[in-house]
């Protein structure tokens, strides 16, 4: 067994031994490819080759077995696709971290093509099989990880090319996943069409739909709170919650994907995917068992309970300054805020409204939940009362957990105060790095697990309940409310929030 897979096993929690026997995800070890297309953009500078440089750091990726290939059409050499990663990867002042990243870039080829030509994909193969047959001296028997760091629009074609031109070919072993990256559409239609033509190629187990807020440490923290701890179980519900909050507040604007972001606004930039990522874990009932097929039952479930979404329980917002961005049209309507309440019909969430809200060029940046209980029946301190019980998950920045609740204040008098009771990552964990996101979505891809990626059928039915309303907003019939950028978006946002019971605490 390589060193990397063998320090996967031991260091997570859920993936030890008995896990691994008990589910049947097996460690594999052999020739990994790992093929970043698109690696001349954004996305995989800023984050795909950093995780990888981070996995590889920490001994996830082995070096006698892994080898990484950029594709994308923009003719240039090894050594500038080397050039332009390497300021993203590391602290060079770091002595230890240079040297890793010396070896690190060592393993990255680059190979140059279309994404809808099959002469490309063609080259593209045989550098993969160079580097399988100097490992395995067999050609096809490999691991070939594609990640598909690209606009929606090419992935059909890329698909179709690696289909036709770049799968594993061995019947010794090893698999072909596809990596890709949101958004999987723009409304129901869309994005059941690419989900058509992704399926008529690979099968579900072999793709792999990245939301990266599935990566995130406190997102992943969600499951074990609510079923490993006994004092939560009889109050995550109805009779004792009064509304939960789900927030991501960024504070600077859409600063240089103007063009993108006006196409998507930010329900589909952030609410469809992300924040009803967090929903799902935040109601879904217990699955039967930690099997990514049971979890992901469980959240079709939840989200197939959602009613549809009513006018008066969605504010818009658009921040002043957004249309002057060249690539946005003047009489934009696209919101870069929105606040809306999501209401689940099921027995254990009847009547408690899900708050959730996005938005850019706000006064901060944060992403948190927040679990607001009920007041207390028969209060006998009503008087003096300080504020509601309230539990808030803060998923960044400074990841923490805390719980506001009522203590008398210390000293002779018996009066009331709100205090927390708080675990705050960076004091109780200090010296434990929290990896990002995207190092352990990358991680689970290579182990093909895919407990935190979006199932077809999860998509599908995160779609059905905002595609109506994003019809509504792209023809006009709901409209952005402009707001001060630094501000906490309009006015009218906080108002739905006091309507639905939210009380500042
Ligand atoms: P880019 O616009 O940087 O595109 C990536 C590469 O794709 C480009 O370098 C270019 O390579 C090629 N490309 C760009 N436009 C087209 C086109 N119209 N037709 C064919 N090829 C094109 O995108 P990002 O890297 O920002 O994003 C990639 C994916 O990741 C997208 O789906 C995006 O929505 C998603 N994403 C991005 C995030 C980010 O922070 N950037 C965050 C979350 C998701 P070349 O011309 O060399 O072939
Ligand atoms: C991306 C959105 O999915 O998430 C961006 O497209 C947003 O608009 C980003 O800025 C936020 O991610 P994070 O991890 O910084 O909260």
């Amino acid at each position: 067994m390589g060193s990397g897979q063998w320090h996967v096993e031991k260091r997570s929690t859920f993936r030890n031994d008995s896990f691994v026997r008990e589910y049947g995800i097996v460690p594999e070890t052999g020739c990994l490819s790992i093929i970043v297309l698109g690696a001349s953009g954004d996305l995989a500078k800023k984050k795909t080759f950093p995780a990888l440089f981070n996995l590889y750091r920490q001994g996830f990726l082995n070096p006698d077995e892994v080898h990484i290939f950029g594709y994308a059409r923009t003719k240039i050499s090894d050594e500038e696709l080397r050039d332009r990663i390497r300021g993203y990867l590391v602290d060079e002042k770091n002595a230890e971290q240079a040297e890793a990243l010396s070896k690190f870039l060592q393993l990255i080829k680059y190979v140059s093509g279309p994404y809808d030509a099959e002469e490309g994909f063609q080259r593209l193969d045989k550098a993969i099989s160079e580097h399988e047959i100097s490992k395995n001296s067999t050609e096809g028997s490999s691991r070939r990880l594609f990640y598909l760091a690209l606009p929606p629009s090419v992935y059909p074609s890329v698909c179709k090319m690696i289909k036709t031109c770049c799968m594993n070919k061995s019947d010794l072993g090893g698999w072909t996943r596809i990596v890709v990256e949101k958004p999987f559409g723009k409304d129901l239609e869309s994005a059941e069409q690419l989900s058509s033509q992704i399926g008529e190629l690979f099968d579900e187990s072999q793709i792999y739909r990245i939301d990266h807020y599935l990566g995130k440490e406190l997102v992943q923290n969600m499951l074990v709170l609510r079923f490993a701890n006994r004092f939560f179980l009889p109050l995550w519900n109805r009779d004792n919650i009064e509304n939960v909050q789900i927030v991501f507040r960024e504070d600077f604007g859409t600063e240089g994907r103007g063009g993108y972001f006006d196409e998507y606004g930010i329900i589909r930039d952030i609410i469809q995917n992300h924040l009803l990522q967090v929903l799902c874990l935040v109601a879904m009932e217990k699955p039967i068992s930690l099997k990514p097929e049971h979890i992901r039952d469980e959240k079709v479930k939840v989200l197939q309970s959602v009613v549809p979404i009513s006018d008066d329980e969605v504010v818009l917002g658009q921040y002043e300054g957004y249309r002057d961005d060249d690539t946005v049209p003047n009489d934009s309507n696209t919101p870069t805020f929105a606040t809306t309440i999501l209401r689940i019909h099921n027995e254990r969430w009847e009547g408690v409204p899900f708050i959730l809200k996005a938005g850019k060029a706000l006064n901060s940046r944060k992403a948190e939940i927040r679990i607001q209980f009920k007041d207390v029946p028969g209060d006998i301190f009503r008087c003096q009362k300080q504020g509601r019980n309230e539990f808030v998950i803060r998923l960044q920045p400074s990841e923490a957990m805390y719980m506001k609740l009522t203590v008398k204040q210390p000293g002779l008098d018996m009066n009331t105060v709100q205090s927390e009771l708080d675990l705050s990552y960076g004091q109780r964990y200090q010296g434990v790095a929290i990896p990002e996101a995207y190092e352990r979505l990358i991680l689970d891809t290579i182990k093909g697990d895919q407990q935190h990626f979006v199932r077809r059928d999860e998509l599908k039915v995160a779609w059905e309940i905002f595609t109506p309303l994003l019809h509504r907003i792209d023809k006009g019939e709901v409209k952005s409310i402009p707001y001060k950028p630094g501000s906490r978006g309009p006015k009218e946002a906080d108002q739905l929030l006091e309507k639905a019971g939210y009380l500042q605490t």
